[in-house]
């Protein structure tokens, strides 16, 4: 359909003088779900959403899935930013220098552009809800960005930002240099993650770590080390942990594809320890559907601790003091599911629109005219991580959404289940990577992915029939017929 519009629009191109000016006929047509183009900054325009086979995706009964933007971007993590009755601003991180806004006014579909640009793997990104206040980490820096929402409602005007460096203290690193960013909800420092700069080594500070710091730059310090790739994190509400999501190593004999687990982590106490390289963890039960629970922990067969010298000891000896240094994570979630965004699932949302009204609109998905959604209560103080997916395990693992359910102390997992998944085709190749999570103000979820750059938005109990594309977009398609019976008269009568 889209194809046919292109192919009309670039034989009118070739013949008259009219759509001269148009370098990207697709990108300047309306798009088939928003009113207006998306634009940067720069009055850059996004690139439409590629057609994607949402219909593959599986959610439990009474979800639904759609995109939340038509537009494509470089998309890693959210912060949530300004929100009210007339509109929810969300942030969006990447590993491809920018940073885009999206706005949400409930009435149309929402629009995004490219807010920062030429940044150096901003990945991380947190919001300040006292302050308004938008921190970003790169490779080497935090920096505060005042004004993003201003900006991003200004349709991405960067004359209304304001920066200024927080800190330029973190290492230049080629591995694992997307470093996530969080506030502490409780202290209010900036945590950041300081990964492994490798797949297996020894750790010298400030590697496998995550640090924290305030948000004038100062007290830079360890706040948990032993840690490979803290690769996203959030915080348990009741009991203040920092729930990690923690990537694990490759190539591991004897048994590199199901060994050792990635994990979810509750950090209870600063400054512990989780005896990273030396312990890993294997969870309980296949591979693909771990057991509630951190399975085993075994010693790393190729690096032995540095009391030991050149005499490493039995597996066992080994393993036993793993076992009595090691804190136990609350879930092993697989082997190289790659787990990055980390999501706590509370019975009422954090952060609510102050809107009101619910003007019954449903297309929405954080614009105040939204109604609040109520998920089924099994979810309530359960935490939903997105799995990236594995890159070189045989059959490939992930690309999913798992949810990990908690004891009522919220450090024990009770469950482990799937709970979106139909990224990774049947054959083995995946066309999806789920990233970053965040609830927005109406209860509905985003999801981030990062191989199409797109945002998606799960919801509960909406009969827009969006959970599969070809509904949402059916209604597009007439009018797109329509447009096209027009395109072509208006052509005509142009052209001759
Ligand atoms: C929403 O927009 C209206 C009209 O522009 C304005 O009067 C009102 O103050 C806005 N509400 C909020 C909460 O910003
Ligand atoms: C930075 O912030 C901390 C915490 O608010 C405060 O105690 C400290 O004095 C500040 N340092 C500077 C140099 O402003
Ligand atoms: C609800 O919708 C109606 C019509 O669409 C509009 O006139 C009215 O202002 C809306 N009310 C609120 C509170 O948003």
């Amino acid at each position: 359909m889209r194809a046919a519009w292109v192919l009309l629009l670039a034989a009118c191109c070739t013949l008259d003088h009219i759509c001269q000016g148009q370098q990207d006929p697709d990108a300047a047509a309306p798009s088939p779900s928003s009113g207006a183009p998306s634009t940067g900054g720069s009055g850059a325009t996004l690139p439409p959403a590629p057609d994607l086979p949402l219909d593959r995706i599986t959610l439990p009964p009474g979800f639904s899935i759609s995109l939340y933007v038509d537009a494509t971007f470089p998309a890693r993590f959210f912060a949530l930013g300004k929100t009210d009755a007339n509109a929810t601003v969300v942030f969006v991180s990447s590993t491809k220098g920018t940073v885009t806004a999206i706005v949400d006014t409930g009435a149309a579909s929402p629009r995004a552009c490219t807010l920062l640009r030429g940044l150096d793997v901003p990945n991380g990104i947190a919001y300040d809800r006292a302050t308004g206040a938008l921190f970003i980490s790169e490779v080497t820096r935090i920096t505060r960005y005042a004004g993003a929402d201003a900006a991003a409602l200004a349709g991405c005007d960067a004359s209304l930002l304001s920066s200024a460096l927080v800190s330029d203290q973190l290492p230049q690193q080629e591995d694992h240099d997307a470093r996530a960013l969080a506030i502490g909800p409780r202290d209010g420092k900036l945590y950041v993650t300081v990964a492994a700069p490798f797949n297996l080594g020894t750790c010298v500070e400030p590697f496998c770590t995550i640090h924290r710091l305030d948000k004038n730059g100062s007290n830079f310090e360890v706040f948990a080390s032993g840690i490979r790739n803290a690769a996203g994190f959030e915080w348990h509400p009741d009991t203040g942990d920092l729930l990690f999501a923690g990537m694990e190593r490759d190539n591991m004999p004897p048994d590199h594809n199901n060994a050792p687990d990635d994990v979810l982590v509750a950090v209870q106490q600063a400054g512990t320890g989780y005896g990273w390289p030396y312990c890993h963890w294997v969870g309980k039960g296949p591979p693909e559907q771990r057991q509630p629970g951190p399975g085993s922990i075994i010693p790393d067969p190729e690096i032995t601790p540095p009391q030991y010298g050149q005499s490493r000891p039995p597996d066992a000896t080994l393993a036993q003091r793993c076992s009595e240094q090691t804190p136990p994570p609350v879930q092993a979630l697989g082997p190289h599911v790659a787990p990055l965004g980390v999501l706590f699932w509370a019975a009422a949302p954090s952060v609510q629109s102050s809107a009101g009204s619910s003007n019954g609109s449903s297309g929405g998905g954080g614009g105040g005219a939204a109604p609040l959604q109520r998920w089924p209560a099994q979810y309530d103080g359960t935490v939903f991580v997105g799995e990236h997916g594995s890159w070189n395990r045989d059959p490939p693992i992930g690309y999913r959404i798992s949810n990990v359910a908690l004891s009522a102390d919220g450090r024990t997992a009770v469950g482990h289940t799937v709970f979106a998944q139909g990224w990774l085709g049947s054959k083995g190749s995946a066309w999806g990577r789920p990233v970053g999570l965040l609830r927005l103000p109406d209860s509905s979820m985003l999801v981030a992915d990062d191989k199409n750059g797109v945002v998606y938005r799960i919801s509960y109990g909406e009969k827009t029939g969006s959970g599969s594309s070809g509904a949402s977009r059916a209604a597009p398609a007439a009018a797109w017929m329509l447009a096209l019976v027009l395109g072509m008269a208006l052509a005509a009568l142009l052209c001759f």
